[in-house]
């Protein structure tokens, strides 16, 4: 797929058929996102694969998106490792970046994802959950899967709304 058509036409995918997601696939999705910009180059993103049906199903009571989270065949946990911050805004722009990445991959990939981020509420209850040690911040969870129906478009404000000016 050409990256602009791409990038066009990539829309949040809710709804996943029960195929899974071959790992090698998940493999180039991750190489996908950590070929993200980061300030200084310093990389500030773990993830954590969660394929386990049981450990959805509880990272899933902590969202009101339960449902995307338990029908997904894969979901991604992004973190940002607190060690290697050395300026919060430019950190969270980069794994704004990375976590594109992940959307944009799984596109091009066929799959479809969705980025979770009502699940922050419980960022901390999560990263428990998930094992993960103290000093990392749950960003975002991807849900990813093979699509499934079709869901509406979202729209977007014209130009002429969200250029400030032409100089
Ligand atoms: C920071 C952030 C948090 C989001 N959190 C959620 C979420 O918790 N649940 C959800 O269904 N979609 C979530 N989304 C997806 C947006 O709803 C979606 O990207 C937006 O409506 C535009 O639709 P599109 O991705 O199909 O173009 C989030 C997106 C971003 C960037």
């Amino acid at each position: 797929m050409e990256l602009l058509e791409g990038l066009l036409s990539r829309q949040s995918v809710r709804h996943f058929t029960s195929e899974e997601i071959a790992s090698d696939l998940i493999r180039k999705i991750l190489n996908a996102a950590v070929m993200a910009p980061s300030g200084l180059n310093n990389q500030p993103w773990k993830f954590v694969i969660i394929r386990n049906e049981g450990v959805r199903i509880r990272l899933a009571e902590l969202t009101r998106y339960s449902r995307i989270i338990r029908d997904a065949p894969v979901c991604l946990a992004v973190f940002l490792d607190r060690s290697l911050v050395y300026h919060e805004t430019k950190d969270y722009q980069a794994i704004g970046a990375c976590i594109q990445n992940i959307l944009l991959a799984a596109h091009g990939l066929g799959l479809g994802g969705v980025w979770l981020g009502e699940i922050l509420k419980n960022a901390e209850k999560a990263r428990i959950l998930l094992e993960v040690p103290e000093g990392n911040d749950l960003m975002a969870v991807v849900a990813l899967g093979h699509p499934g129906h079709h869901q509406e478009r979202k729209e977007r404000k014209g130009l002429e709304e969200v250029v400030l000016r032409e100089i």
